[in-house]
């Protein structure tokens, strides 16, 4: 790459997103954390700071059409182009609610931050990615989307339950091939790719990153290697894909 990498993590500000910010500004990328409440996103600047990374910060709730459209102009006037998109940000919110028994608020707010947010981020970012030769889009999604592995006994997800996080990462699997397909059919060098982190120590879901530890969740560390491999390895074209630092994770 001989123009500046410039990077949009969402949900930036704290777990995953943070730990990815860090470690492609200290690769010499240009990182714009995207976080909802601009307070956390200015700490994390200045956290980032300390440690002498330089990063910079818009505000960004992906489930807010305006101020994602707001964070795309903002990024066109400051740089006129993204070379990558991270869409990490991410929740749950029907941890343990049975199929039978789902309630549609979760159901709801599971899909708007894990799915529409994302096409709304993705959509809205797509002409300063379509700005540089080279772009990449990078979905952060879960082994609980993979209608696969909930299939398999032997699979670390085949016991969890959570429907409406599942779905909504699963359909968010689905666009991510369907954008991949479009951007080869237009013959766009733009990638997109879907991994898994695995099961990781941050606050995810309401627990603390003690507690996630104690459960079996391995280091932030970790769970970020996958998409920093992605994130960093500019020869490495492929696109439609889902994988982890084990390699592809079934559909
Ligand atoms: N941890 C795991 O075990 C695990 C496993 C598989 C996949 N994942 C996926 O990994 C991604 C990162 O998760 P994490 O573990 O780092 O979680 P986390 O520590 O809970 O961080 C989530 C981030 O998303 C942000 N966020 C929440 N709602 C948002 C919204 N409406 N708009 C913009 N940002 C929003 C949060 O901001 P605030 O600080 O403002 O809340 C926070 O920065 C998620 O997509 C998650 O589904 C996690």
């Amino acid at each position: 790459m001989n123009e500046t990498v410039v990077t949009l993590v969402t949900g930036g500000n704290r777990g995953m997103g943070l730990e990815i910010s860090r470690e492609l500004a200290k690769q010499g990328q240009r990182v714009i954390i995207g976080a909802r409440d601009a307070s956390k996103g200015q700490a994390a600047v200045e956290l980032l700071a300390d440690e002498g990374l330089s990063v910079e910060t818009v505000q960004l709730d992906v489930t807010d059409p305006a101020s994602v459209s707001q964070a795309a102009a903002t990024i066109k006037q400051r740089y006129g182009y993204l070379s990558l998109l991270i869409n990490n940000a991410g929740a749950v919110f029907d941890f343990g609610q049975t199929a039978s028994n789902l309630q549609f608020k979760a159901l709801h707010d599971d899909f708007e931050i894990n799915y529409f947010g994302l096409i709304d981020v993705t959509q809205k970012m797509l002409p300063l990615l379509k700005a540089t030769a080279v772009a990449k889009i990078i979905n952060v999604s879960s082994m609980m989307g993979s209608k696969t592995a909930a299939l398999d006994p032997q699979s670390v997800v085949y016991q969890a339950v959570a429907v409406g996080y599942q779905s909504a990462k699963a359909a968010a699997n689905m666009y991510t091939v369907q954008l991949a397909k479009e951007m080869q059919r237009e013959q766009l060098n733009i990638t997109v790719n879907a991994i898994d982190p695995g099961m990781v120590a941050t606050e995810f879901g309401g627990a603390t990153p003690e507690q996630a530890r104690q459960m079996g969740a391995k280091p932030i560390t970790q769970g970020v290697a996958r998409t920093v491999q992605l994130a960093t390895d500019w020869t490495d074209m492929s696109t439609g894909t889902f994988t982890n630092t084990d390699g592809p994770v079934g559909w």
